[in-house]
């Protein structure tokens, strides 16, 4: 076995300058994976920001639409898309409001440069799928903004995916299943978007098989 060579200096920075070089890309954000989910779930809905309503001129359907107007790579707080779901203007109700964790995500992609990145790392794992680990994340990314109990009615259908019993409903009665994985006969989910990975819907799969608990 080859030691650890403590003694190179690969990361020395010779010419001084890496104190005014602060470009850290933040990897942890990808725009397939984290980005997009949060625009079709949100924003790309009948009514609101789709191909056919174009509300205020914005379509927030594809990477394309997305950077073309009310963005300005690199800076979050100069870019009308980060700063209205900031402030709270948008999305309308009943689509709940952007968690922090979506406004995290979304300000450092822009910061990022608002990259159109699809190499994302899956942090998808089908070994895991209690609720509280996979499924209530899976649902709130890409499903709650139509199934909350606030948008429901008028988003979702009247499909309350935001808490266990609404879902544990749609597990046992087989449209869960049947909608994500698009199988005929069924409601095609998220309505609109595209197909959920197949890691994600072989979590749904496992967590259902195993009695779709409260786990
Ligand atoms: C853009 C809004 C929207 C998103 C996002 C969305 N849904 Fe739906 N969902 C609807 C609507 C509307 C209906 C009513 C049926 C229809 O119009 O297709 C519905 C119905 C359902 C139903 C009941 C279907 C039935 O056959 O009775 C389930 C279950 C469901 N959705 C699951 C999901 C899941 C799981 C996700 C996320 C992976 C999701 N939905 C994302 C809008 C949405």
């Amino acid at each position: 076995m080859t030691p650890i060579d403590t003694s190179s200096h690969h990361t020395t920075d010779t010419t001084g300058t890496s104190d005014t070089i602060k470009e850290v890309i933040d990897t942890s954000v990808c725009f397939q994976r984290d980005i997009l989910p949060i625009f079709q779930g949100s924003c790309a809905i009948g009514g609101c920001h789709d191909a056919t309503t174009r509300a205020e001129g914005y379509n927030l359907t594809t990477y394309a639409n997305i950077v073309a107007r009310g963005l300005k790579k690199g800076n979050a707080a100069g870019s009308k898309l980060y700063t209205v779901c900031y402030n709270r203007s948008m999305p309308q109700s009943p689509t709940p409001k952007l968690d922090s964790t979506k406004l995290s995500l979304l300000k450092r992609w822009i910061n990022n440069g608002a990259n159109n990145d699809t190499n994302c790392i899956s942090m998808c794992d089908t070994t895991k799928f209690t609720y509280q680990a996979a499924i209530a994340p899976i649902l709130n990314n890409y499903c709650v903004s139509c199934h909350s109990s606030a948008s429901a009615a008028t988003q979702g259908g009247g499909t309350v995916l935001d808490n266990y019993n609404g879902v544990q409903v749609t597990a046992m009665n087989g449209t869960l299943l049947g909608d994500i994985k698009h199988s005929s006969g069924f409601h095609a989910m998220p309505k609109g978007g595209s197909m959920l990975s197949d890691c994600k819907i072989t979590q749904f799969r496992k967590w259902i098989d195993a009695g779709a608990l409260n786990n």
